[in-house]
């Protein structure tokens, strides 16, 4: 059965010499069980680590099973706000910041991120709220502007690019819900 198990386990310590897990709270992704008892008859004992064989990992250069675009982080509002932050307080860390995460040409100190996710709009990661079109029932986009991001993105994501030319940007889109304070 293809199974997705997300297992949450509750336990209850009887001391802290023999720590036990009495209880155990399945929940798959079919919805085949949702958050069902499934504890086993006699509580499972935490023991200490014995040693164990070491693990092997083969790597299959010569097999490929799925293309992988990037590996990367997410730029939002308050991230490119400290960087800029940065850049202005200390702006040789701010490079070797830059450098440490997107330079593949850094060497074995650079994580060589090349994906940077972007959010359309603010998240919960932004200064203030806002879209980039406000205007009400503006269902044509006629008011649509990308440049209601705050600036200090888009020089974020230039200095980025200059120092990883290869840099992808998804923008996304993260919805926020107004909800009227009461
Ligand atoms: C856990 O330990 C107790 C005694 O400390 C023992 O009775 C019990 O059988 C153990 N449980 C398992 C699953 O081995
Ligand atoms: C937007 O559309 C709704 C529903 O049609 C309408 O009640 C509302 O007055 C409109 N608002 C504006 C600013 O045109």
């Amino acid at each position: 059965m293809r199974a997705l198990h997300l297992a949450c386990l509750l336990c209850l310590a009887l001391s802290s010499a023999a720590q036990q897990i009495h209880d155990v709270w399945q929940t798959t992704w079919d919805r085949s069980k949702l958050f069902t008892n499934v504890s086993p008859t006699k509580p499972i004992n935490f023991t200490t680590s014995v040693d164990s064989p070491s693990v092997k990992v083969h790597v299959d250069d010569t097999r490929e099973v799925q293309e992988i675009v990037g590996f990367g982080a997410t730029l939002t509002d308050i991230s490119a706000l400290t960087l800029t932050n940065m850049k202005v307080t200390d702006s040789v860390k701010y490079w070797e910041l830059l450098k440490r995460a997107f330079d593949v040409t850094y060497g074995s100190d650079s994580a060589g991120l090349n994906y940077l996710r972007v959010p359309l709009g603010a998240t919960d990661f932004s200064s203030t709220v806002y879209s980039l079109d406000d205007t009400e029932n503006d269902t044509n986009f006629r008011y649509f502007d990308v440049n209601r991001a705050p600036s200090y993105v888009f020089s974020t994501l230039k200095d980025i690019r200059s120092v990883n030319e290869h840099l992808k940007v998804g923008a996304s889109t993260l919805f926020i819900i107004k909800m009227p304070l009461i």
